[in-house]
């Protein structure tokens, strides 16, 4: 089978697509022809070598993939049945043309969308759900401030926030990405590049500041996050765009606030941890997603690329181009 590869970490150049063997499923994991895929900042880093994937984990890349069932490993207790359409949260390998996956971490797609928008949806929309939900704890009238409210994982936490109840706020670098993050359910949207996002959400909430906040930036953002943060708030770390060193009294201002800062990975969590969330998705936030309906949930595509054109698409992601998810087909 096809898949995509590096022979040395570094740039876009060094991706290109490769045969190599096809992989047969083990106990209790079903094989998925894969229709797409869709890329991840942990493409990037994985390229670059500096995310190398957990052990056990394919070390070719992509964390989310959508096809068909094309064989059943020993074990599999009957949930899926070949020839079944489905989608996955992989560790890695959704960036070929058939991957193996515990059979509890595929999930039906969702009545009405394509196999191209389902592969957009497991990777992003697990992370913001388990982000929300099973760290953040987030309540209804909580107000969420989301940065890079146009990535994948932002255009995805601002329709579950908004779903809960809460107010969700970006950041984002440009009007454009500010315009979408606002008709998915964003109350306000800063743009970081022009103004001061702490003083900008103080002034959302009178003074009261923002019950959470979903850092993916790290570094630049600390001062501002922590100064607009709300007595009691919560502010998680999970990406690190912007750095990860910091310099000054992080630990007084936090203390101050009774802030709490928790820091959450998703790809390194063990298959139990993964099926849970799996399943409560699957229960909690798929049957909203629908192409109808005003309370209908969607993942936002920017491009479909040929998996041939893998080095266009990390180009483009790199350049930070993207509102949404980066789609990759696969041949068929
Ligand atoms: N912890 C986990 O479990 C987990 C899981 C999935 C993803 N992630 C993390 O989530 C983040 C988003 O991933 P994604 O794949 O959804 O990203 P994406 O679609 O590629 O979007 C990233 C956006 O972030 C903004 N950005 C990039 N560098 C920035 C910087 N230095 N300062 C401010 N904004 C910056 C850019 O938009 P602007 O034009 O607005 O700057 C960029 O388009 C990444 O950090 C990723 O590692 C973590």
């Amino acid at each position: 089978m096809l898949a995509v590869h590096f022979d040395q970490p570094g740039g876009a150049e060094n991706l290109y697509l490769k045969e190599v063997d096809k992989p047969s499923p083990g106990d209790g994991e079903v094989l998925l022809k894969v229709a797409a895929s869709a890329l991840n900042r942990a493409d990037i880093l994985q390229r670059q070598g500096g995310y190398p994937p957990p052990p056990g984990a394919s070390s070719i890349l992509g964390l989310e993939a959508s096809g068909h069932v094309a064989e059943l490993g020993p074990g599999c207790r009957g949930n899926w049945k070949i020839g079944d359409s489905a989608m996955a949260l992989l560790s890695g390998g959704g960036q070929a043309q058939y991957v193996t996956v515990p059979e509890e971490l595929l999930m039906p797609i969702p009545e009405g969308l394509t196999l191209l928008q389902a592969a957009a949806i497991p990777e992003a929309w697990l992370t913001a759900f388990q982000l929300l939900h099973l760290v953040g704890n987030v309540q209804a009238g909580d107000t969420v401030l989301i940065h890079a409210g146009s990535s994948g994982v932002g255009t995805a936490a601002i329709q579950l926030a908004w779903m809960a109840g809460a107010i969700p706020l970006v950041t984002a670098g440009s009007q454009q990405k500010l315009q979408m993050a606002e008709k998915l359910g964003a109350a306000a949207g800063f743009n970081y590049k022009e103004e001061d996002f702490s003083e900008a959400a103080l002034k959302f909430t009178q003074g009261a500041g923002v019950n959470l906040i979903l850092d993916c930036i790290g570094s630049p953002y600390w001062e501002k996050n922590v100064h607009c943060l709300a007595v009691d708030g919560r502010w998680i770390l999970y990406g690190l765009m912007g750095g990860a060193n910091i310099n000054g009294p992080l630990f007084s201002k936090l203390l101050s606030k009774r802030g709490s800062l928790i820091a959450s990975l998703l790809r390194s969590r063990n298959k139990k941890y993964k099926q849970m969330l799996v399943r409560a998705f699957t229960e909690q936030a798929l049957p909203h997603f629908s192409t109808e309906g005003p309370q209908r949930l969607l993942p936002v595509l920017d491009r479909v690329y040929p998996v041939t054109e893998i080095q266009e698409a990390h180009k483009y992601m790199e350049a930070n181009k993207n509102v949404g998810k980066i789609v990759l087909e696969l041949p068929h």
